[in-house]
C-alpha cells in the first residue's frame, strides 16, 4: 500500500515537474524564410534529360525564444523541381543562440539527370518563357535543444518546406522580382501530427 503511493505522487510530480519546465521555457518554434533567391541558370535539355542549374538562396532562421537555444548538427538543403530531387547542399554546422537571426546561404550549382514526364516538360517550357520557376526547397536538420543547462539528446525533426517561385535573372540584375517566402512551420518542439 506505501509503495503504491510513494509510486502514486512519484508520477504526479514526474508530471508537475514537466508542465513547470514546460511553462518557464514555453519554446516557440524558429521560423524560416527565403528573402533572396539568385538564379543564373535553370536549362532542362530534353536530349539528354539534363538539368544545369545555379540558384543561390538567402535563408533566414529566427530564433525569438528567450531561453532556448539551438545546435544544428547537420544542416541539408535539398532542392526538387516538379517532385523530383535534383541537388542537396551541405551547410556548416552552426549553434543559434536564444533571441538571435541566423542566415544560411546554399549554392546549388551543377547538373542533373532528370526523368520529367511529358506533361512537367511542358510546363518547364511554359515557366521558361514567363521566366519564372517552381523550385521546391526542403531544409532537413539534426539538432539538439538547449534549455537553460539542459541539453536534449540530437534528434531530427521534420523537414521543413520552402516552395519557391524564382525568376531567372538576368545578367546581374539583383532586383530580379523575387518576393521574400515563408516556409511551412517548423515542428521543432511540438508533434506535427498533434494538432
Ligand atoms: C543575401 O546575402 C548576400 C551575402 O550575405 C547579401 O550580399 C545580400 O544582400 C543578401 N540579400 C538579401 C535580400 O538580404
Ligand atoms: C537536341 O537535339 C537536336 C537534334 O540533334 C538539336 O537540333 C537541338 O538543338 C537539341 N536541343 C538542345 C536543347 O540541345
Ligand atoms: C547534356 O547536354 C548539354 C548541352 O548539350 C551538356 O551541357 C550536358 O553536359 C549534357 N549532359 C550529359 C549528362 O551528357
Ligand atoms: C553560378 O552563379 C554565380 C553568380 O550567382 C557565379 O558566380 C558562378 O560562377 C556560377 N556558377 C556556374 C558553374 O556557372
Ligand atoms: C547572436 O548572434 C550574433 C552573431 O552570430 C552574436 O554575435 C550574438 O552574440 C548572438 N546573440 C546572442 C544573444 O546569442
Ligand atoms: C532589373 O529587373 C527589373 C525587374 O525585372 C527591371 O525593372 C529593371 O529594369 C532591370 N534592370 C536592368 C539593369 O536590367
Amino acid at each position: 500500500m506505501c509503495c503504491f503511493w510513494i509510486f502514486y505522487f512519484g508520477i504526479l510530480f514526474f508530471i508537475l515537474g514537466g508542465f513547470i519546465f514546460w511553462l518557464i521555457f514555453l519554446p516557440k518554434e524558429v521560423e524560416f524564410k527565403v528573402t533572396d533567391a539568385k538564379l543564373t541558370q535553370f536549362d532542362f535539355n530534353t536530349n539528354n534529360t539534363t538539368l544545369n542549374y545555379n540558384l543561390t538562396l538567402n535563408i533566414t532562421l529566427r530564433n525569438s525564444n528567450k531561453k532556448v537555444g539551438i545546435y544544428y548538427r547537420r544542416v541539408e538543403a535539398i532542392a526538387f523541381y516538379k517532385k523530383k530531387w535534383f541537388a542537396t547542399v551541405s551547410l556548416t554546422p552552426f549553434y543559434q543562440g536564444h533571441k538571435n537571426t541566423t542566415i544560411l546561404r546554399p549554392v546549388f550549382e551543377g547538373q542533373q539527370v532528370l526523368w520529367l514526364k511529358p506533361r512537367d516538360v511542358s510546363s518547364f517550357n511554359a515557366e521558361k518563357s514567363s521566366g519564372v520557376y517552381s523550385i521546391d526547397v526542403k531544409l532537413s536538420f539534426k539538432i539538439r535543444v538547449r534549455y537553460g543547462k539542459f541539453k536534449t539528446l540530437r534528434y531530427k525533426p521534420p523537414k521543413i518546406d520552402c516552395p519557391l517561385q524564382v525568376p531567372l535573372s538576368s545578367n546581374g540584375n539583383s532586383t530580379n522580382g523575387f518576393k521574400t517566402t515563408w516556409c511551412d512551420n517548423a515542428y521543432f518542439f511540438s508533434d506535427r501530427n498533434a494538432d
